[in-house]
């Protein structure tokens, strides 16, 4: 969703996931958690023929708005439409779940292909810099991973539903900032960010933020966070 990020991070990966299962003119694609249709839209592009379902109804019009040859509906990835569909995918949604197992198991039962898309462990991406500035006003955290981004892990969720595990991809997707102010501005906007800059202020919060940061700095101006991404690819057994 664009919100995880700054604008078009996500088309490697959703180049990755369309090349990874061969999705071109007439493929029938179920998006799973579609959000505002970015990945809609680029499997559109490619001419597949497009279902998207979220719970959110707002991205659901969002998304039928920029995918206007698409088919949207407010569902939950829990109960699918059965198409079949050639490819169910769930891009960034099973750490969004209660149970990414049931939601794998569903897929599978709507289509041939089954492909989902999950961040890299902690340590595997950038964007964990921003959470270690603003730690020293955070009370203790949860588990910052969840275990859906062990590949491990997603590989066993895959086959406690059913699933045989065709390929496990990585994906790097760099998050570009043009300034200070674009990688600032959606921090100081978001529900955390306004919390801690209320118990901080803004100028530390400013200040921690950008000090954390500054070795991603490019010689621009500009900030470059490298995040790990990985695309699953399954079929029923
Ligand atoms: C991080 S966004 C990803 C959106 C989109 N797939 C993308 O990559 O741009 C996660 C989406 O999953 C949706 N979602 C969360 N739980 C869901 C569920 N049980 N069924 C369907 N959608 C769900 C949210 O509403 C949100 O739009």
């Amino acid at each position: 969703m664009s919100g995880e990020g700054p604008r078009g991070w996500g088309l490697p990966l959703y180049a990755d996931v369309l090349d990874a299962t061969a999705v071109g003119p007439g493929s029938s694609v179920l998006d799973l958690g579609c959000g505002t249709g970015l990945f809609a839209r680029a499997a559109a592009d490619r001419g597949a023929c497009v279902t998207g379902i979220d719970i959110d109804p707002v991205a659901i019009a969002l998304a039928a708005a920029d995918v206007p040859e698409g088919t949207f509906a407010v569902r939950t990835a829990q109960d699918p439409p059965l198409g079949p569909f050639d490819v169910v995918a769930a891009v960034q949604l099973l750490m969004h779940v209660a149970d990414p197992v049931a939601v794998l198991a569903a897929a599978a039962r709507s289509g041939e292909v089954v492909v989902a898309t999950v961040w890299g462990r902690e340590q595997e991406c950038d964007v964990r810099l921003f959470g270690e500035a603003l730690a020293p006003w955070l009370g203790p955290q949860r588990p910052a991973s969840p275990p859906v981004t062990d590949p491990d892990r997603l590989r066993g969720m895959a086959e406690r539903a059913g699933l045989v595990v065709v390929r496990l991809d990585e994906v790097t997707c760099p998050f570009e900032y043009a300034d200070e102010e674009e990688l600032l501005g959606p921090l100081f906007e978001s529900g955390l960010g306004r919390a801690v800059g209320r118990r901080a202020g803004p100028v530390a919060l400013r200040r921690a933020v950008l000090q954390r940061l500054a070795p991603r700095r490019t010689a621009a101006g500009g900030y470059r966070l490298l995040n790990l991404f990985r695309v699953l690819v399954a079929r029923a057994a």
